[in-house]
């Protein structure tokens, strides 16, 4: 893929297709505990963040939403912000879209959120249970067809509970079908992306359709709960920590660079005030041509999100690979 952004070009932002601006960097709040993300999300803003990505499942939308209220009361103003959200996977039901968006609204303290995505293109069972299960640690699942909760966010925007809708974690035959049927593009995909799940095809395909593509677990998510000891380590690759010292940064600063120099919204997770700090200082410095060819070979298409479950046999399993909407059973 070639380069969007031309060294000198600084600007924080990238417009959406309807011309809204999107800053390029976000701060993730999936793993941020309750009890550290409060002090997170104010202190990003308070170095500069501008752009928080949150969702309903990571059950930390309330404290989020205390951190908002009380910068929104003093130093930041609301169309200043970008707030994402996401609906998951138990309300695809179109009779449960808008009381999700209602409970996230609330707990964030918001009369809108400027994006709100499908979270997964798999729906589950409807109800309480947010990972409904069958004894043998399959989900039970729910077909409500993507197109019709995709007919009921856009139904959101209409009634102003969110400025754009979008997608997560789908794959490039689900995008174009969305953007085939829909009366409403979806602004943005967001789906796992660094350097050793580079997605170049599925970046051409949003590209093409103009949609925007972010990046979650840009830094190789090495908090993820089931990540092994044996599991490649992103942050530690020597190639990369190689291009760190030749640019006085740090490995984290480099795979968020990558992401900007592309032209792709990255939203690093941090519940750490210098980190939180240092992983916004990434606007003085640009990574060449070369570093970018070399950063992109490191590429081998491994996922760290795909959750598994060990079934009665003892066989490892893609959780949620049975749903015929499960994305990554295609290529890209
Ligand atoms: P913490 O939140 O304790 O600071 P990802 O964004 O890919 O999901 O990665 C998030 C993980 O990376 C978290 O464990 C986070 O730790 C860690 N992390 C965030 N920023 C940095 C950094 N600058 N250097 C090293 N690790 C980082």
């Amino acid at each position: 893929m070639s380069r969007i952004r031309k060294p000198g070009d600084q600007s924080l932002a990238r417009k959406l297709y309807t011309g809204a601006e999107i800053p390029l960097v976000g701060l993730g709040t999936w793993k941020s505990k309750p009890g550290e993300v409060k002090q997170a999300v104010e202190h990003a803003l308070d170095v500069g963040y501008r752009h928080v990505d949150c969702a309903y499942i990571y059950g930390n939308e309330k404290e989020i939403g205390e951190a908002l209220k009380m910068k929104l009361g003093s130093s930041v103003k609301r169309e200043e912000l970008f707030i994402t959200s996401k609906l998951w996977n138990t309300c695809h039901h179109p009779d449960d879209v808008k009381p999700a968006i209602q409970q996230t609204l609330k707990d964030l303290q918001l009369d809108y959120v400027d994006l709100y995505l499908i979270h997964w293109p798999m729906g589950f069972e409807r109800g309480e249970e947010k990972f409904p299960k069958n004894e043998d640690g399959t989900i039970r699942y729910d077909y409500t067809p993507l197109i019709d909760t995709w007919t009921a966010m856009e139904k959101l925007v209409d009634e102003g509970l969110t400025k754009h809708i979008g997608l997560s974690n789908c794959n490039s035959k689900q995008v174009a079908q969305i953007c085939e049927k829909g009366k409403i593009k979806p602004a943005a995909l967001q789906c796992e992306c660094h350097p050793y799940l580079t997605q170049d095809p599925l970046i051409e395909v949003c590209n093409e359709h103009g949609v925007v593509f972010e990046s979650y677990s840009p830094l190789g998510s090495p908090d993820r709960p089931w990540a092994k000891p044996d599991d490649p380590a992103l942050l530690k690759d020597p190639k990369l920590d190689a291009i760190a010292k030749k640019h006085n940064k740090t490995p984290a600063q480099i795979l968020i660079r990558y992401q900007i120099e592309r032209d792709v919204v990255v939203l690093p997770k941090s519940v750490t005030t210098s980190r939180i700090e240092s992983n916004f200082q990434v606007f003085d410095f640009h990574l060449t041509d070369e570093d970018m060819t070399e950063i992109a070979s490191f590429n081998r298409n491994w996922r760290a999100c795909i959750p598994t479950i060990k079934t009665a046999d003892g066989k490892e399993i893609a959780r949620d690979g049975a749903h015929p909407e499960f994305p990554f059973h295609e290529p890209f």
